[in-house]
């Protein structure tokens, strides 16, 4: 296939012809003489994303979400690869659920997925399937802590075996937890000094490569920088504050933050002092999150996370280079994959977009299980077009793919 039009190359916008061969782009160039068909795209073309942090709640939860109607929505927000935690039920904690995971992704997914193991005694064995694992170091949903001992030892194990682990950053010596009556108590009982407290504590820890998802505020970002760690951040800790009206809705963890916060999150986005956003895509149901006290914490986000940020291109806040090294290049790069790239070598997915179609977020055109959005009513810019692996997977923001497309990215395979 080849396709003619205007693409993000090498940092600018460039009137181009793509030339794509089974799942990679074979070449990229300014003019060509053919007389092979050429597909005319408007708009502009851009890497497609990937997103490190989803939670497609399958098994066990799929009354939230599961593979097929997570990737189904990634895909249709411009993801075309994603990698699950493991918190699911069971725990993918054992290399036989780890595997189990693999055919339930196989089976159901639209896109490429890599898979998260949960730190336990059967790192070894697990390490054979992913190299990826994610620990708590305080409890949340679906999710215990370990104990320090234990910690320690398997992270060990971990740094010995080359694996590469992303914490989940919260000291609950910090907490006051059950002294919330509203979503502003909520927040105040996991304050920002048990999240900056437990980054701290990452430093006596025995591990090469630390990754600690959903940053929350400039000091978060500065201590992980200053300590050569990689650092993630989530489109609700970008778009949304303690000011926003959500009740129980807006309950997550670690929570957000002030308004305050909020806006040098952006500051330090646009200085490209973030490596990652990725989504934290975490589904509850709509009668689950009725009540403050009861709600489990997570909000979904997979969808909307590009189409957000575009929209932030789109009004000059944001830079596109950004964006895409943040949501395509840099989490691509972390899982050693050819991606999120507009250049000969690299896999052919892709996005269609119009930069004027900007449109209000609204659930009922969503993919969730869950039904809600703690975006409704913002503005996001969505794919026209996607493209996976050579293969338009949406078009006219409709989703044509299949189930079972997507393809587990094997270790050192990928
Ligand atoms: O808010 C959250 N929800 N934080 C987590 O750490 C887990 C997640 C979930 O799985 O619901
Ligand atoms: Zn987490
Ligand atoms: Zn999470």
């Amino acid at each position: 296939m080849i396709i003619k039009g205007t693409a993000y190359v090498k940092g600018e916008y460039e009137n181009c012809y793509i030339g794509i061969e089974e799942k990679n782009i074979d070449f990229v160039k300014k003019s060509l003489k053919t007389t092979e068909e050429v597909k005319k795209f408007d708009g502009v073309i851009l890497p497609a994303g990937t997103d490190l942090h989803v939670h497609f709640r399958d098994p066990g939860m799929t009354k939230k979400e599961d593979f097929h109607t997570g990737s189904m929505s990634a895909a249709c927000g411009g993801i075309t690869t994603v990698m699950d935690m493991p918190n699911t039920d069971p725990p993918t904690n054992t290399y036989g659920r780890l595997k189990e995971k693999i055919k339930i992704g196989e089976n159901k997914s639209v896109i490429d997925f890599g898979l998260y193991g949960l730190l336990s005694e059967e790192i070894e064995d697990m390490k054979e399937l992913t190299d990826f694992f994610k620990v708590y170091m305080a409890p949340s949903t679906s999710a215990e802590r370990l104990e320090e001992a234990e910690l320690m030892g398997l992270l060990q194990k971990a740094g010995s075996l080359g694996a590469k682990v992303a914490f989940h950053c919260e000291d609950e010596n910090f907490f006051e937890e059950d002294s919330f009556e509203d979503l502003s108590e909520f927040n105040k009982s996991r304050p920002l000094e048990s999240e900056l407290n437990c980054i701290d504590k990452l430093d006596d820890l025995p591990c090469e490569e630390k990754y600690i998802c959903h940053l929350t505020t400039r000091e978060s970002l500065e201590r992980v920088d200053d300590l050569g760690y990689i650092g993630e951040a989530t489109p609700h800790h970008l778009f949304l504050s303690t000011d926003a009206f959500l009740g129980p809705y807006g309950k997550v963890n670690p929570p957000l933050r002030s308004h305050m916060k909020q806006y040098e999150l952006w500051e330090d986005f646009e200085r490209g002092r973030l490596d990652i956003v990725a989504s934290d895509h975490a589904p509850h149901l709509e009668k689950e999150k009725e009540e403050i006290k009861q709600a489990p914490s997570g909000v979904p986000g997979v969808e909307t996370m590009y189409p957000l940020l575009l929209n932030e291109v789109a009004r000059g806040r944001v830079s596109i280079s950004n964006v895409i090294d943040m949501v395509a290049l840099n989490p691509a790069k972390r899982l050693g994959l050819k991606k999120g790239k507009i250049e000969e070598g690299y896999r052919s997915d892709l996005i269609q977009i119009e930069f004027r179609d900007n449109e209000p977020i609204d659930s009922d055109k969503l993919h969730y299980k869950c039904g809600w959005t703690p975006f409704e009513g913002f503005q996001g810019i969505f794919p026209k077009k996607v493209l996976s692996k050579g293969e338009v997977i949406v078009e006219d923001k409709q989703f044509v793919g299949e189930k079972g497309e997507g393809e587990y990215l094997k270790k050192n395979n990928i």
